[in-house]
């Protein structure tokens, strides 16, 4: 089998072909959901088990939940906005003007618009922020999250090759016994039991996957370069 590789740090233009092995689907045979088609259901893993784990398991999400997800409009924001909506919370979605119409159809309850408006001046607090953006300073975040509130962070620009990625987590650790909110860095997992999870979601019709561009595998570099300007609205398709 022939699989694209694109090693993260070098120029789209040098994709590579390459074999692999056949996945051994065996001990992973969850079906695709019947209402997706195949390119919709190969959108699904990465990006909405980010969104669950990030959501479930760092920020330990309640119904009734007050969450603030900032860079919704992406692969990991548009699943982290209707996951959280389906386990109960009311979502605040950070999307730019040409995406506000999207973030209401994937059923954000209230909208903050970053060309025009500034979350961490709102003067709301949430329970909750994941920060898929990852613009903005620490001190930002917190001025916006509750006493006890927890800030998941998922991503941010990643600012030089090898250790730049790492100073945020870092920082996280080393202010979080600190502050009275909870500041947890975040890697997700690859996990049978949570695609469970996402099927059960998928099949009851409560998230549904974003996609604005599907591009023929000859045009892969194209995809990864619409990807790489950062604006992509919910996930880049590559068909075959
Ligand atoms: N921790 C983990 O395990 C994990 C897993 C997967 C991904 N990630 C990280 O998560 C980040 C996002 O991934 P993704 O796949 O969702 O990216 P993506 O699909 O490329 O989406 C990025 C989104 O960010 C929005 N955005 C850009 N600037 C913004 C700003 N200043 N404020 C708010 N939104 C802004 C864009 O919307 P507009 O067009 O409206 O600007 C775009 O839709 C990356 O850094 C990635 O590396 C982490």
């Amino acid at each position: 089998m022939k699989a694209i590789r694109y090693y993260r740090y070098g120029s789209p233009d040098v994709l590579e072909y390459q074999d692999i092995d056949m996945p051994d689907v065996s001990d992973n045979d969850i079906p695709v959901p019947a209402i997706l088609t195949f390119e919709q259901a190969a959108s699904v893993p990465v990006a909405a088990f980010t969104a669950l784990q990030a959501l479930r398991d760092k920020g330990h999400i309640q119904p009734g939940h007050k969450v603030l997800v900032n860079g919704a409009a992406g692969g990991v924001g548009t699943f982290a906005v209707q996951i959280a909506k389906a386990l109960g919370a009311e979502v605040t979605g950070v999307f730019s003007t040409r995406n506000l119409e999207m973030a209401r159809s994937i059923g954000a309850d209230h909208v903050i618009d970053y060309t025009r408006e500034d979350f961490a001046r709102t003067g709301q607090h949430y329970d909750l922020m994941v920060d898929i953006a990852g613009d903005r300073t620490l001190r930002e975040c917190r001025r916006v999250l509750a006493a006890k509130g927890v800030l998941v962070g998922v991503g941010g620009p990643d600012k030089g090759h090898w250790i730049g990625p790492l100073r945020r987590p870092v920082q996280m650790v080393l202010l979080s016994p600190m502050v009275s909110q909870t500041m947890a860095p975040f890697l997700a997992r690859q996990s049978r039991d949570d695609l469970v999870v996402l099927h059960e979601l998928l099949e009851a019709g409560k998230v549904i996957p974003v996609s604005d561009r599907a591009y023929p595998l000859s045009e892969a570099a194209e995809a990864i370069r619409y990807l790489e300007e950062g604006h992509a609205r919910g996930k880049t398709l590559i068909t075959a």
